[in-house]
């Protein structure tokens, strides 16, 4: 039976220009994230590592190959496709929550419906909804200042929920915690990657909570290693070069 994949990335080169030359970001990258698995990749600084994530998310475009979200081959999409596609199917988490200081969290969640052209009134039912889901059901009237690192960061996983997502690329999402608050963002995220069945693609430099996760690769210089199973993995990584 053929596994439904939420990201597919064959054969992905990715050159930046640098001086005279070319830098290759991503070199020949070939990746396979089923729906409902969270991957973990690691690897040092530069490696390439937010590269990917930038052409998974449809941000920029591969020099070569093939990168295809929730079945669609990006390639077929122009600037505007790519944007709704990314809109609708792409859930993007970085280090730093970035959420808008004069929003209440539930209308940092609210808003993203706005710019997706919704006006729905169930808006505000979904956020309180995704709220209590990342356990902040009480702090839905406050503000940014009023937050902890932590729930900020619960904040901005629940508003990449808002959109309903089937791929979710996560950039660090630790880096700013300290360690039991950091284990408790990547649990969440394995639990929300199951409870909603979207395949997730976690940068980190957390060793630590890889186990938590199905599956590690290793980024080097541009190269994607074979993905290696965590003990709490099943079945249904392709990862190779
Ligand atoms: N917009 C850009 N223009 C030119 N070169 C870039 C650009 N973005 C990244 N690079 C280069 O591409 C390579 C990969 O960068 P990338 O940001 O993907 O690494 P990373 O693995 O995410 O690193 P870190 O762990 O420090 O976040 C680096 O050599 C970097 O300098
Ligand atoms: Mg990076």
């Amino acid at each position: 039976m053929p596994v439904s994949a939420a990201l597919s990335l064959t054969g992905v080169t990715l050159e930046y220009p640098d001086g005279e030359g070319t830098l290759k970001a991503l070199d020949n990258v070939s990746l396979h994230v089923p729906a409902g698995r969270i991957l973990s990749l690691t690897g040092p600084s530069g490696s390439g590592k937010s590269s990917l994530l930038a052409v998974s998310a449809t941000l920029i475009r591969p020099t070569a190959g093939r990168v295809e979200v929730a079945g669609v081959d990006t390639s077929t999409l122009d600037d505007a496709g790519r944007t709704t596609l990314r809109r609708g199917k792409v859930g993007l988490i970085f280090q730093q929550p970035n959420l808008l200081p004069s929003l209440t969290a539930a209308e940092q969640l609210i808003i993203t419906d706005r710019l997706r052209g919704v006006h729905a009134s169930a808006s505000a039912a979904r956020a309180m909804e995704l709220l209590d889901l990342v356990g902040l059901a009480s702090a839905a009237n406050k503000r940014p200042h009023q937050l902890s690192g932590g729930q900020r960061q619960r904040v901005n996983i629940a508003r990449a929920l808002m959109g309903s997502p089937a791929l979710m690329l996560v950039d660090e999402p630790t880096a700013a915690l300290d360690h039991e608050r950091s284990e408790s963002i990547v649990k969440l995220l394995v639990q929300l990657t199951r409870e909603f069945g979207f395949g997730t693609v976690m940068v980190t430099h957390d060793t630590d909570f890889v186990p938590l996760t199905d599956a590690v690769a290793v980024m080097r210089d541009g190269c994607l290693s074979a993905g290696v199973m965590t003990p709490a993995a099943a079945q249904g990584y392709g990862l190779h070069r």
